[in-house]
């Protein structure tokens, strides 16, 4: 049996699913934007750079802000934010796009209040969604619209179709990158796919697995430097970074995240951090409103 939250159900059956996101997607683009919740990609490009830790975490310190999170693994292929967490759902994300569960019943409930959409690795890996699966997964967040005020999605790495697809989803877009010189060239291929081909123009750089107070910042000049003169009109944000810090491993171990094995770690206080100032800063808009915004993802 599934670890399911308590709090109310979210339901979502495929017909009414399709039903309403295709209306939905039709509507015109004047319409205002009602939507609150504020849903934010991490994604990276290379692997290993820290996703999988950085949405934990993140999720951790909203939680602790007063926000009611709700995390997506998206990481279909190494699906690890439950391993992150030492959960062991039964269900994924997959039975709710392949319509055989409910959301309800595929959510579990993690640390405070963070419920999770967890995704499982296995052989028969989703790789690509379907356009009914596409409308399945908006109509699924537009379920969720008063459940929660901060959604995070663990992307994965590379620039496969789904990961492409939850940046596009997401209206604000972390993307983690460190030192390696690879992981910055990865990164920059991504949101040069996302700036080409999607006319995606926002976002926010944290900086993991720093050593040295100026090292993030470095490396977010490297990244910007990169990508400026190639981009015309490419907005990015220095979000923070996060220092290299070996309880982060040691928690990686324990299956606990770092925020709660170890309270008093340097890397602790950086996510209490980075998560304050991304809910102090206002929402990226640029899309315009929430219909346009669908119009757009449907036809990527
Ligand atoms: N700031 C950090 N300091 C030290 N180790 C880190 C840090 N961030 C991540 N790691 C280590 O890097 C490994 C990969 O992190 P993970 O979050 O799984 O990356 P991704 O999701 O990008 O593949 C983890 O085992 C973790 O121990
Ligand atoms: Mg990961």
């Amino acid at each position: 049996m599934q670890k399911v939250n308590a709090k109310p159900p979210v339901k979502i059956g495929m017909r009414r699913a399709l039903k309403a996101a295709s209306k939905n997607a039709a509507s015109q683009a004047s319409c205002k934007d009602r939507r609150s919740v504020r849903a934010i990609s991490v994604s990276s490009g290379k692997g290993g750079v820290g996703k999988s830790s950085v949405v934990v975490n993140l999720a951790i310190a909203f939680d602790r802000l007063g926000q009611r999170v709700l995390i997506i693994d998206g990481d279909l292929g190494l699906a690890n934010i439950h391993v992150l967490l030492g959960l062991s759902p039964q269900y994924s994300i997959r039975d709710v796009l392949e319509g055989r569960r409910t959301l309800e019943e595929v959510l579990i409930a993690g640390p405070g209040k963070i419920r999770i959409l967890p995704a499982i690795s296995g052989k028969r890996t989703l790789t690509r969604f379907t356009d009914e699966q596409k409308l399945i997964f908006l109509e699924m967040l537009d379920g969720l619209e008063t459940e929660i005020d901060v959604l995070l999605i663990d992307t994965g790495a590379g620039i496969s179709d789904t990961v492409l697809y939850f940046n596009l989803a997401a209206q604000e877009k972390i993307i983690v990158v460190n030192s390696d010189p690879a992981s910055i060239a990865d990164a920059y291929t991504l949101i040069e796919t996302l700036y080409t081909k999607y006319r995606e123009r926002h976002f926010g750089v944290l900086a993991n697995g720093v050593r040295g107070a100026r090292a993030g910042k470095d490396i977010f000049s490297r990244l910007c430097k990169a990508a400026d003169h190639l981009l015309d009109g490419l907005s990015l944000d220095y979000l923070g970074s996060i220092p290299h810090d070996p309880c982060i491993h040691q928690a990686v171990i324990e299956q606990r995240p770092v925020m709660e094995a170890f309270p008093e770690a340097p890397s602790t206080a950086a996510f209490m951090r980075v998560a304050e100032g991304i809910r102090k800063a206002a929402p990226n808009t640029n899309h315009g409103t929430i219909r346009f915004f669908r119009k757009h993802i449907l036809n990527a």
